[in-house]
């Protein structure tokens, strides 16, 4: 066997989950859950969304905010029951544009230039004669004390813009729609994505009851069916990005220790769309290294750039089936400034591509197996769990091992299955407010 070919067998050996792991994950994951209901130490926060399922009748227009990380976004919505709704109105911005010279997730930008931008963007949606009930997703971890207020514990996916945490987010919204003139627009609920992917899922399907977001970032929220605080039942927000029982290789521990925040959202950083492109890059980064793929001069040096893969198509590596791997050799040439890449090196970044993305959704099948066992231990019940983002809907083969991860780890005859949840965050914003103003 060539020394490549070995090293690409030993990688194998460190990325793939066996089934056995599986379970051991799966377990981990439940006890976790359990300790951060019961306030003991736990990587797992478990915060509570104050909101329960939609009972599928809620009705009215509603403006709904969706702030990811990304972009803002802003939706004049309509519910019309029972699954069915209509978006009336779009606007949304990038929340970074180097052509327009702004970015307002830097650490140079703060609190009021953030809130500011996003009032600027809900104000090219409305008419001044009419008001407006609004819901905020806004998908990072926030402490909440009611369904309209929470704050910032801290910010994930690198995003560092000051003054926001440990503040209230609806606060914040409001002092910057009050120095726009929007009185008229009244925030009413504010969620996390998943709890947001949760309600929309639950609108139309009565068996949905996790939520989850397979995207930038990652996380997941379920219905609790018994919450500590109120002993009812509560959509609880997990925030599973950050759980940290895991089988770490060499290189997650490096793209742990080189990120903004060292030792927080471990599971984030080995399975979301923002750093599955950089766990591709430090491996194949690797291999140059040891002179196993293509290394001709600037080629090594151009690869040392973190987070050159960033936003980069690695499902474009995954969909490549032609004999010469053309595609790849065009996404080697343009990302990686490698320009004769030789047929085994194409196929050795295909083949590292495929291991990273299906380490991810073994391991994110693997929490969903730990909260399955936690809300129907005897797995009695059918369960849907609503999935949005990039990674799940683009990424060729991943929603199919999720689905073939929960088949093999979990031994029942109801039916867990997973469904694809468009626009969950921004729908789910106007259920929310929808069940907090009827
Ligand atoms: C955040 C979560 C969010 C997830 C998906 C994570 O980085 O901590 O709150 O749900 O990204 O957007």
């Amino acid at each position: 066997m060539s020394n490549l070919l070995t090293t690409l067998h030993k990688l194998a050996l460190q990325l793939t989950i066996t089934p056995e792991q599986i379970g051991i994950i799966a377990n981990k994951f439940q006890q976790a859950m359990q300790n951060g209901l019961a306030g003991q130490p736990s990587s797992l926060k478990m915060l509570p969304s104050y909101l329960n399922k939609p009972s599928r009748k809620e009705t009215g227009t509603f403006l709904a905010l969706d702030f990811g990380g990304t972009n803002v976004r802003v939706l004049l919505t309509e519910l019309l029951g029972e699954g069915q709704f209509t978006v009336h109105a779009r606007a949304g911005k990038p929340l970074k544009n180097d052509i327009e010279h702004y970015n307002h997730i830097s650490k140079q930008s703060t609190a009021n230039h953030l809130f500011d931008f996003i009032a600027q963007q809900i104000a090219t949606l409305i008419k001044p004669d009419r008001i407006y009930p609004l819901g905020h997703t806004f998908s990072f971890p926030i402490h909440q004390i009611g369904l309209n207020a929470g704050a910032l514990i801290h910010w994930t996916k690198e995003i560092e813009t000051t003054g926001v945490v440990g503040k209230d987010i609806t606060a914040l919204l409001k002092a910057a729609l009050v120095k726009q003139g929007l009185e008229h627009v009244v925030p009413q609920a504010i969620i996390n994505d998943t709890v947001g992917t949760l309600l929309t899922s639950a609108y139309g399907n009565p068996f949905t009851d996790i939520g989850s977001i397979c995207g930038t970032g990652h996380n997941t929220a379920y219905l609790e069916p018994c919450a500590p605080w109120t002993k009812e039942p509560m959509i609880i927000n997990i925030e599973s990005g950050n759980f940290d029982q895991l089988p770490f290789t060499a290189y997650d521990t490096l793209l742990d220790k080189q990120s903004e925040k060292p030792g927080e959202q471990r599971l984030e950083k080995m399975v979301s769309g923002h750093y599955i492109g950089e766990l591709v890059r430090i491996i194949a980064c690797s291999l140059f290294e040891d002179g196993l793929l293509a290394s001709s001069g600037p080629t090594r040096e151009i690869l040392k750039t973190p987070y050159l893969l960033h936003g980069a198509p690695i499902s474009l590596l995954l969909e490549d089936d032609s004999e010469e791997s053309n595609a790849i050799a065009c996404f080697l040439n343009d990302n990686l400034g490698i320009l004769n890449s030789t047929i085994e090196d194409r196929q050795a970044l295909k083949n590292i591509a495929t291991l990273v993305t299906t380490r991810s959704a073994r391991l994110v099948a693997a929490t969903y197996i730990g909260i399955l066992h936690h809300i129907d231990p005897n797995l009695t019940q059918n369960h849907t769990i609503a999935i949005d983002g990039s990674l799940y809907e683009k990424t060729p083969g991943y929603a199919d091992t999720i689905q073939m991860t929960l088949d093999e780890g979990l031994a029942t005859t109801s039916e867990v299955t997973t469904t694809l949840t468009k626009d969950g965050s921004g729908i789910g914003a106007a259920i929310a407010t929808a069940i907090a103003v009827l």
